[in-house]
């Protein structure tokens, strides 16, 4: 196992990274293994970059497959190339969605079979669902409505935008409740922290929780649960310091801290994306569950891949 490795923000150990700092002064670490995670904050307060940080880490990680969901169609596009996919329409977010879903279901039966509970870095890469704005995912998207139908028409397109975001919240739920013991990996950002966006389901599964600016007490509870609501001062974040967040939830920050996300910015996002492109998995690799070490010699002979690369991505598996 290296423990240098180029393509990260800053590695700890072979898991950890730091991608920040805390109040206190030590690092802000990301866990590759840290479960699912809450990126939450009102708008321009650093989610996005935070999110890209946090990206940088794992991305030089042959492990690590990438899936962005992009509604905005801004903050993740650097990382196509080095991402599964970036789904930015709705249509391509829920044909992803589903295609995250088949793997799970192949990785339940792959675990089944070999009478085993528990994905581990020989089954395969984690793969880190990343949506940045799930508000969009899961709240009605009127802004494809075509109002100038008919009363009747445009109430049936008002039904089916309904049950399309319910559909989604539901099978976003469903990947963060199954997807923990497979090696899937569930991000979460939104700018709206509310029990609409964000149901109990899909909340009770979020282990890791990175709160940046919010606007009321409220949004704070449904951060961060109301007991640790009650003692912070959502006002301690105020306006004009993008990146600071409340951190809590993992194993190097289990009590509620401050922090601050490194600042990376988006061509440097976009030069680590491009530099790791190489380690990218392919539906199809996810499809048809390669192990690291065997994509790898894919690769290698479909010429995807250098001998240079190949030993790389070989020796940091080992
Ligand atoms: N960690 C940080 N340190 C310094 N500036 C930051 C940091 N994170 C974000 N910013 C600045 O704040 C702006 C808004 O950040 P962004 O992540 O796009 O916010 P959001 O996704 O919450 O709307 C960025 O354009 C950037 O200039
Ligand atoms: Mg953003």
């Amino acid at each position: 196992m290296t423990l240098s490795n180029p393509w990260a923000v800053r590695q700890l150990s072979p898991t950890r990274y730091a991608a920040g700092l805390t109040l206190a002064g030590g690092p802000l670490v990301h866990r590759f293994e840290a479960g699912h995670r809450l990126v939450a904050g009102v708008t321009r307060s650093g989610k996005t970059y935070t999110i890209n940080a946090m990206l940088c880490c794992f991305a030089g990680r042959p492990d690590c497959a990438i899936v962005g969901l992009d509604p905005k169609m801004t903050g993740l596009t650097p990382w196509h190339g080095r991402a599964t996919e970036v789904a930015q329409t709705l249509t391509e977010i829920d044909n992803a969605i589903n295609r995250c879903i088949e793997v799970m279901n192949l990785r339940m039966v792959h675990l089944a079979n070999q009478g085993r509970a528990h994905w581990t870095p020989a089954d395969g890469p984690r793969l880190c669902l990343v949506c940045d704005e799930f508000a969009d995912l899961a709240g009605l998207n009127t802004s494809a409505i075509d109002r100038s139908a008919p009363a009747r028409e445009v109430i049936e397109q008002f039904k089916a935008e309904k049950s399309n975001a319910q559909i989604r919240t539901a099978n976003m739920a469903t990947i963060a409740r199954m997807g923990a013991g497979l090696g899937i990996d569930v991000v979460i950002g939104t700018q709206y922290p509310e029990t609409q966006v964000l149901p109990s389901q899909i909340r009770s599964q979020l282990d890791v929780r990175l709160v940046h600016r919010v606007t009321s007490k409220e949004q704070l509870a449904v951060c961060l649960g109301q007991g640790r609501a009650d003692e912070l001062n959502f006002k301690d974040i105020r306006p004009g310091v993008p990146g600071l967040m409340f951190v809590t939830g993992s194993e190097d920050h289990e009590m509620t801290e401050l922090a601050r996300s490194a600042f990376v910015d988006v061509p440097d996002v976009a030069r680590y994306a491009a530099r790791t492109a190489f380690m990218a998995w392919s539906w199809d690799d996810l499809q048809l569950l390669r192990s690291v070490e065997s994509k790898a010699r894919h690769d290698l002979q479909a010429g995807s891949m250098s001998s240079a690369q190949a030993s790389y991505v070989l020796d940091t598996a080992a």
